[in-house]
């Protein structure tokens, strides 16, 4: 049967998985007519062009709506430059991203964890997903120096800005509306922090007071790359710990060696990560033909990375449509490759093992209810984003 496919699809967003599954097997390398565009299905395929340096752009931006819907160009950040700009723009705030840098957090990320589910302890049940999107919101707004009702507020419009309508390709009307106000109020923030310098180490300050070349930050590239780095600060990791304990609960016994043993925790964590990446898609623009599996794609064409196809694919990993606690992996898609490789791996690494052994910790036998879970409806973003938990409360 011939496979038709486009990310807009919506009936895919529930379940991409066969679809995916029949690209990698037959067309690895699809066409989609409507856009002018690629899409990119085998692990090994997209490991490869993320590692290519030349060939590919992201000055035309990454995300599925970006290149094939929107024909501005996107803002100046280094999320969407290539070298030798990229790197300097990233290396401006990534000594805070370091494991070593990172591992110092562990304790300050515990203890708002403890904050942010104190509340739930007497009620018995939460949902996963509203529980971890605080904790990463108060994570990334000390690192950016935003205050907690700044980043809530602007959280909420991104919120907004992501939701798709039925019938509706990309951002709605009101979407647009939502973006419009997270600029004004971010430009708005920006002056105020101009005369009231937040602290030191934070990403505003780092921002406001560095030159790249001579050249000082603008207020929109300053503004965008807050705006960015709130969503991708916030984004995935409550998708992934939703998946983590979505999958752990399908085997009892899995659920049972995680508890007995929280050092398994990072390994089901990754593996949460690869069968069920949130990361759905992203892509690049070619800047040069380039030929794959007999086809050629053209200077210009934009190519979409399937990264949650990618990430079980059976070329790469035995059995990949199962949920394996012990899996070990020799390579990974879940945070990208290359130059563009996720700037805050390591940090979501430890926000999802804090957030999971305290979980673990406080709460006993919780239940998962899978049957209320929801995923999400869009094309760039995909996985659990409800997932209800219930435990006996504490008296
Ligand atoms: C489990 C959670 C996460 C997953 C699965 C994830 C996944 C990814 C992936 C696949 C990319 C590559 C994007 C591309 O190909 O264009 C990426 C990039 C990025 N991620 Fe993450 N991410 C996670 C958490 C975080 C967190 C907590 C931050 C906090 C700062 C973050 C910041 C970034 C940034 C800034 C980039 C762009 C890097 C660049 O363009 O140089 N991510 N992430």
């Amino acid at each position: 049967m011939p496979i038709t496919y486009s990310p807009f699809n919506e009936s895919l967003w529930k379940d991409p998985w066969p679809t995916y599954k029949s690209m990698r097997e037959s067309d690895p390398v699809y066409y989609i007519e409507e856009f002018d565009a690629w899409a990119l299905s085998r692990f090994e395929d997209i490991w490869q062009v993320s590692l290519d340096k030349t060939r590919f752009t992201a000055t035309q931006g990454t995300s599925p709506e970006a290149l094939l819907l929107d024909p501005n160009s996107p803002p100046k950040t280094f999320l969407f430059m290539d070298p030798p700009h990229h790197r300097k723009h990233r290396n401006m705030i990534g000594d805070r991203y370091t494991p070593a840098a990172v591992g110092t957090l562990e304790e300050e990320i515990r203890a708002t964890t403890r904050r942010a589910l104190a509340p739930y302890l007497t009620t018995g049940s939460l949902n996963v997903n509203a529980l971890v999107s605080s904790v990463a919101l108060q994570t990334i707004a000390d690192y950016i120096g935003l205050e907690m009702d700044e980043i809530t507020y602007i959280r909420s419009l991104i919120d907004t800005y992501y939701t798709r309508e039925a019938g509706h390709k990309g951002t709605t009307a009101s979407g647009m509306r939502a973006f419009e106000e997270a600029a004004a109020f971010i430009h708005q923030l920006i002056g105020k922090y101009r005369d009231q310098p937040p602290a030191q180490n934070s990403h505003i300050y780092t921002w406001l007071n560095s030159a790249i070349d001579d050249a000082q930050m603008t207020d929109d590239e300053i503004f965008f790359s807050i705006f960015a780095l709130v969503i991708t600060g916030s984004d995935t990791l409550p998708l992934t710990v939703a998946a983590t304990l979505y999958y752990l609960s399908l085997n009892e016994a899995d659920m049972q060696a995680v508890r007995d043993n929280n050092a398994l925790i990072p390994n089901a964590f990754a593996e949460a990560a690869r069968i069920d990446q949130p990361t759905n898609i992203l892509g690049r623009v070619l800047s040069e033909d380039v030929e794959m599996h007999g086809k050629t794609m053209k200077k210009g064409q934009p190519v979409l990375f399937l990264y949650a196809s990618a990430n079980r694919d059976e070329r790469e990993f035995e059995n990949p449509e199962q949920f394996q606690l012990h899996r070990k992996s020799r390579r990974s898609l879940s945070f990208g490759a290359g130059q563009h490789f996720c700037l805050g791996q390591h940090l979501a690494r430890l926000e999802g093992k804090v957030i999971l052994e305290e979980l673990f910790s406080q709460l006993g036998d919780f239940e998962v209810h899978r049957d209320q879970s929801k995923r999400i409806f869009g094309e760039f973003l995909q996985g659990y984003c409800y997932l209800p938990i219930s435990f006996k409360p504490l008296p």
